[in-house]
């Protein structure tokens, strides 16, 4: 019994005696999975490129919500005229455009300054193109550290993965990624928050289509990664678009 006593004393002299216990920097949230029962969130990455649009159509027709995690300048420049265009229509149509980094870095590797400009471009594009401040980003990768959510946590941002992977950036034929849904679909798992790529091509044009139907036969409702966590889409939400000005360029590595 007194060793006990005096193990939990020297414990408690321990920790807080210990600065970085004391001191630990508040931390941004990391959601792995979604919250809300019976949901699927499909995500699309490292977009804006050639697939959007009609991505965005194929989820409307068929009465489902996206979240495209895109980079300011990865396979395209955020500020060209037709991306401005299909980011519109993309968010008008109801979908959610969140973060995904400026230039799709490795953030584990870079320093307070380097991560804070990738997240605050981006930011700062969104506003002046949507109007929107986004609360979401996606790290590439999936990759993080203490520092990459201590950083977040300060621009007010959480950090969202997946619980399934497509694998359709790793060079996954398309029939694999379909195989892969049916699998995890089989397992009737309460929800599903999946990692695709706005960027492939037989994503777009064969992949989406399909997983759509599975499912919502399998009964799921396809919703927004807002709305799987039961939260806002966006932190702010001006309703206005911004006018083209010289500040939107890309070379702003
Ligand atoms: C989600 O489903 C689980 C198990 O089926 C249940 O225990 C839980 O209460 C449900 N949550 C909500 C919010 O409906
Ligand atoms: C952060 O990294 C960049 C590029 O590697 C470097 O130029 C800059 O000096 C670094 N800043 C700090 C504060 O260490
Ligand atoms: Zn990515």
């Amino acid at each position: 019994m007194l060793e006990k006593t005096l193990a939990i004393l020297l414990a408690a002299i321990l920790v807080s005696a210990n600065p970085l216990v004391d001191r630990a920097a508040p931390m941004a949230v990391v959601y792995e999975a979604c919250t809300v029962n019976n949901t699927v969130a499909l995500t699309f990455d490292d977009g804006p490129y050639l697939y959007m649009t009609y991505i965005s159509d194929l989820l409307t027709q068929n009465n489902a919500k996206g979240t495209f995690f895109v980079n300011g300048n990865n396979y395209n420049c955020i500020y060209n005229d037709d991306v401005v265009a299909s980011l519109r229509y993309t968010f008008l149509a109801g979908h959610q455009i969140a973060s995904h980094t400026w230039s799709h870095p490795h953030l584990k590797s870079l320093n307070v300054t380097r991560i804070t400009r990738e997240f605050e471009l981006v930011d700062s594009a969104l506003e002046s193109i949507l109007g929107i401040h986004t609360d979401f980003l996606r790290p590439p990768y999936g990759e993080y550290n203490a520092l990459v959510r201590e950083i977040a946590y300060k621009e007010s941002k959480k950090l969202i993965i997946w619980d399934f992977d497509s694998g359709d950036s790793v060079g996954e034929a398309y029939r694999q990624s379909e195989t892969d849904y049916d699998a995890k679909i089989a397992q009737n798992p309460k929800t599903l928050l999946a990692l695709n790529h706005e960027t492939e091509e037989d994503t777009a044009h064969y992949l989406v289509a399909y997983v759509i139907n599975a499912l919502q036969t399998a009964g799921y409702k396809l919703v927004t990664v807002a709305e799987c966590l039961g939260l806002e889409p966006y932190a702010s939400n001006t309703g206005t678009f911004g006018t083209r000005d010289d500040t939107w360029a890309c070379p702003r590595r």
